[in-house]
């Protein structure tokens, strides 16, 4: 299996950005972004100087959020703090997907497109699971349930750091929880993942202990801790 390099998911958002989503990438020197309704990630090199931090700052404009996500990058001290949020990063580590919930033939998962976009938002905006934008079902697959036709819980693919993909916006309307919805898309997502050779890997907030427990469930174990950061350009 070629996802056996965890180093690339130290910086999944650069590797991401500069490999498989270079396409929805915007680039000045070392700086990167997504573009803008596709994700709110930005990612900087390893060890930037001042001058990549003006070309970051250049990318995203003034006064625009910089979600560094994961990165321990410190930006200068005229970047003012938005937000800190201590997660941490879970990779599956199966065997294999055989067994996986969501792979059962007649499972009633559908895959959700740009005219589920309207609903996504809906669904995000009720649960929370986390940034979400009008175009960030570009990044991959979503996968959807729908109950009498609405729906009621998705999860999909985000980072693609090589050998690996971010399973993520993984929801379920309060009133359709329990019913093994998120087991089912997040054991579809991973499934997939691994039939084309590559890992699941997937972050969580720490302060998230039910979807830590499910993760865990499904056969997914912490191999890092994080901490998301967001600030403001000068
Ligand atoms: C975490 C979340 C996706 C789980 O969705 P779900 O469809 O209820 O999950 P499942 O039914 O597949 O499994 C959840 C597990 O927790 C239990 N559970 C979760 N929420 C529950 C609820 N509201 N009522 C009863 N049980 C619940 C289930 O019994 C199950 O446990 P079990 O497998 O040991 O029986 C959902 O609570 C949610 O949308 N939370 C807000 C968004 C979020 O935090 N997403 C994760 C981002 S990393």
């Amino acid at each position: 299996m070629r996802g056996s390099d965890t180093e690339v998911l130290d910086d999944p958002v650069s590797r991401s950005l500069r490999g498989h989503h270079a396409h929805l990438a915007r680039r000045l020197g070392g700086a990167a972004r997504y573009v803008p309704d596709v994700a709110t990630f930005c990612a900087v090199s390893a060890d930037p100087d001042a001058g990549e931090w003006a070309d970051l700052a250049r990318l995203l404009g003034p006064g625009e959020l910089a979600d560094l996500f994961s990165s321990p990058a410190v930006p200068p001290s005229d970047w003012e703090p938005v937000f800190l949020l201590d997660g941490r990063q879970m990779i599956w580590s199966g065997s294999a997907g055989d067994d996986l919930p969501g792979t059962e033939p007649g499972t009633d998962l559908v895959e959700l497109g740009p005219d589920s976009v309207p609903e996504m938002l809906d669904l995000v905006a009720r649960t929370r699971p986390g940034p979400f934008q009008p175009r960030t079902h570009e990044l991959g697959t979503y996968l959807g349930v729908r109950e009498h036709g609405t729906l009621v819980a998705m999860a999909g693919e985000r980072l693609r750091p090589p050998g690996w993909t971010e399973i993520s916006a993984v929801c379920t309307a309060p009133e359709a929880r329990g019913r093994g919805h998120a087991a089912r898309l997040v054991g579809a997502l991973a499934a997939r993942i691994l039939a084309r050779d590559e890992r699941p890997f997937l972050h969580v907030a720490e302060a998230n202990t039910a979807a830590i427990a499910l993760y865990e469930r499904l056969g997914f174990s912490t191999r890092t801790r994080v901490t998301f950061r967001g600030f403001r350009t000068p």
